[in-house]
This record gives structure tokens, C-alpha cells and sequence, in this order.
């Protein structure tokens, strides 16, 4: 479809969702570039309006549904891409018609043309690295939109790399559905990659996306090892989902509790100033409340520097919606008494660093004004002085508030 675009075709390009997805709409463009299409960012400009969907919960879901019919009834010529048209095409079609137009990241997932773009508000790039998972985890949609595991080969990722950097682009986010698992269907696996990809010359930045804790504790000793480069951020994201055994085994997580916190020592122990991220679920089918106090108890033992908490909803065709859902105000009571436990320790952990000197590198300007910069272990540091995105700072820690910290240049 993209290829039938005539020079000149006026495209705006919607994007929901996580990393991998954001990396797609990169490839996109570079393909509407090359054939002379034209990028719009005001939809009323457009000709057509690209939606790059994601379909991971419910409430996602029905917000790109509401933007298709709104785009539907302002007469706007529209394209669907991303999970939904590759795992809910009937959704799409019960708005846009039978003859709804779809690019399923399958078709994308062959570009390594990116089209990075570093402008005077934004230095980062992404690089997909492979697509799809090792896993067969009961609630999860993105299987059936990305499938099994597929990762590029090595090669074109540091010439993706390569090109980035000489476009000036210094965050590069490496991404893929479990960055762990890369490689796992061929010779070169993440530790590998990522000695290859810090090899190359320039001064840039490398953040690792999600790492699924099961292939992450295949690795985590080479993984760590090729951490210790001054190009990588020591940020870990590592989702546990559950603090209960029985729990993630309903899950079919494949690893423990424990082997989640044992992954969280290795990296403290190498890398005492790191920032792990992880995820939760909440309200699960088969959480009782033992199983909830018992993720509050992970989270007050390991003490996260970063937390994202998701409800849980039921995904059409996965094991777990043929479960009884657990009860709506349940959900709420025990998403909200884990996310005010999260911000505590999270406000805790930063108001530590007041006072303390950073290095950072500024990424992007703020939509409310103000420069976002990133430390070596990729805390949000925001800054006030208007800097040039790109620049390598020394700056000191003045305030902090939970999900960020507000820095002054030295
Ligand atoms: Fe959403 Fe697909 Fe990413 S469902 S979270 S866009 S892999």
C-alpha cells in the first residue's frame, strides 16, 4: 500500500504504544521518504493519516478504536498499522470497512531502513533488533501480532547503528519485544551484540529495552559484562509481573520469584548505581490477596528505582481471558495501594541524589519548556536551563520528585 503512494502525498503518522511500535513508525517514514511522500505532523494537512496501533489492554484498545472512528468522521483517508491490524483486524474492518487498509508489522519487520532524525528537540533513535518473543505467557495479545522470535541479523544492526550515529542521533534505544532473547535463533546472542555495537566509534548512548527475567538469566553474567562500557546506560528492565510462585506460574512466566531477585543482586552487585525498572500486574484471574500483598512485599524488598503497573484485562484469544476476571474495584483498590507504594520508594530513592553531581546527556526539549537529559543509569534528569540537545553535562541534583529528578548545569 505504502509503495502506491505518488510524490507529493501529504502523510501524517499517529503512533500508540510501546518502543518496538515507535521504531516502526521510523521505518515507515523512511519508506514513505523514498518514494517522495511527505511527512505532515497537522492531520488536517494530510492526505492520509497512518494509525500505528497497539492493542496490549483493553483501555488501549478502545482508544484507537475512538481514533479511527474520529478520524472516520472527519472524511480523513485512513491507514491502520501496528498490532492491531496484524491481531484485531475484524476490529478495524468493523470501522473502516472490509476493504480497510493495513500494514501488519510483519510486513515491516524485513526494513532496516530507519529514518533517524535528530532535530533541535529530540538526539534519539531506535533500533528494533528482533521481533516477537520465546515466551507463550497466557495474557499476552503481541504474540499473536509479532509472533515467535526473529532476530536481524548483527550486521545490519551496527550498520543501523552506524548510520544513526552519523546522523547525530546519541540515545539509541535497542528494542525488541525481549531484548534477552536476541539471538536465541541464531550464532549471536545480546552480550555479543552489544560488545559489536559498542565498538563502534562516536559518542552516543545505548539503552536496552525490555529483558524477560527467563532468557535474561540465561546471559545476565556475559550481559553484564558487556555493560561495563561507558556507551551503555545501566538501565535494566526486567518486568517480575508477580511477587507470588503461583501466580507466575499461572502466568507461565517461567522463572521464580527468586530468580527474579537474584537477578536484581548480580546487577547491584556489578553496577551499584543502575536504575531497574520493572513491571506489575495487578488483578490477575488467579490473584487472591495473598498473592497482591505478596508483589507488595517484592516491591518493599527489592525497592525498584522504576514501576509500571498495569491493570489486568483480558486480550481476546489468550489463555487468561477465558479465566473469571477478577472484580473491577478490586483491580483499582490494589493498583493504586501498589502505585502509592511505588511512588514512596521512588521519591525516597531520589531524594537521596539531592546535592549529588551527575553526568548527563540532554536527549530532548520538554513540551512545557525545560531539556530532558539522561544520567549514566538513565534517570530522567530535567533541566532548566535551555541547553542544546546532544551536549554531555555536569550538573548537580537540586529537587527530586518521584519520577524524575531537576537538575542546573555546573
Ligand atoms: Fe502495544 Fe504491540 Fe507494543 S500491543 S505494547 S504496540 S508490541
Amino acid at each position: 500500500m505504502i509503495d502506491a503512494f505518488s510524490p507529493g502525498t501529504r502523510v501524517c503518522i499517529e503512533t500508540f504504544g510501546c518502543t518496538a511500535n515507535a521504531g516502526d513508525t521510523h521505518k515507515i517514514k523512511a519508506i514513505l521518504k523514498s518514494r517522495g511522500a511527505i511527512p505532515v505532523t497537522d492531520i488536517s494537512e494530510a492526505d492520509y493519516v497512518i494509525v500505528n496501533t497497539c492493542t496490549v489492554t483493553e483501555r488501549t484498545e478502545l482508544n484507537v478504536l475512538k481514533r479511527l472512528d474520529e478520524l472516520k468522521r472527519r472524511g480523513k483517508r485512513v491507514i491502520v498499522a501496528g498490532c492491531m491490524a496484524a491481531a484485531q483486524p475484524e476490529l478495524v474492518k468493523r470501522i473502516l470497512g472490509d476493504d480497510a487498509v493495513m500494514i501488519t508489522p510483519e510486513m515491516l519487520y524485513p526494513v532496516m531502513d530507519i529514518d533517524f532524525e535528530r532535530t533541535d528537540s529530540t538526539v534519539v533513535g531506535i533500533i528494533p533488533v528482533a521481533m516477537g518473543c520465546v515466551g507463550s505467557c497466557s495474557y499476552c495479545i503481541v504474540k499473536q501480532a509479532r509472533g515467535w522470535l526473529r532476530s536481524h541479523d548483527p550486521n545490519s544492526i551496527r550498520k543501523a547503528l552506524e548510520s544513526a550515529v552519523a546522523k547525530g542521533i546519541k540515545e539509541v534505544r535497542i528494542t525488541a519485544q525481549d531484548c534477552a532473547a536476541y539471538g536465541l535463533d541464531h550464532a549471536v546472542k545480546l552480550p555479543e551484540l552489544l560488545k559489536m555495537l559498542t565498538e563502534v566509534e562516536g559518542d552516543f548512548r545505548i539503552r536496552i529495552g525490555m529483558m524477560n527475567p527467563f532468557t535474561l538469566i540465561q546471559i545476565i553474567d556475559d550481559l553484564l559484562d558487556a555493560f561495563d562500557s561507558d556507551k551503555v546506560f545501566k538501565f535494566f528492565h526486567v518486568p517480575v509481573q508477580s511477587g507470588s510462585d503461583r501466580v507466575l506460574n499461572d502466568m507461565h512466566r517461567k522463572y521464580n520469584v527468586d530468580d527474579f531477585i537474584e537477578i536484581v543482586r548480580s546487577i547491584r552487585r556489578r553496577f551499584p548505581y543502575s536504575t531497574i525498572c520493572t513491571d506489575f500486574i495487578v488483578g490477575y484471574p488467579t490473584e487472591r490477596e495473598e498473592d497482591f500483598l505478596a508483589s507488595l512485599r517484592l516491591l518493599e524488598a527489592v525497592k525498584p528505582d522504576k514501576v509500571n503497573i498495569t491493570r489486568f484485562s483480558p486480550r481476546p484469544g489468550t489463555e487468561a481471558s477465558k479465566l473469571k476476571d477478577t472484580l473491577a474495584r478490586t483491580k483499582k483498590t490494589r493498583s493504586r495501594i501498589m502505585a502509592d507504594t511505588y511512588r514512596r520508594i521512588a521519591l525516597a530513592i531520589n531524594k537521596r541524589l539531592i546535592g549529588r553531581e551527575l553526568q548527563v546527556l540532554a536527549t530532548e526539549r520538554g513540551k512545557k519548556g525545560g531539556v530532558i537529559a539522561r544520567d549514566t543509569a538513565y534517570r530522567t534528569v530535567i533541566l532548566a536551563e535551555e541547553v542544546p540537545v546532544g551536549s554531555f553535562l555536569n550538573v548537580v541534583v537540586t529537587d527530586a520528585r518521584s519520577t524524575y529528578l531537576i537538575a542546573s548545569v555546573r
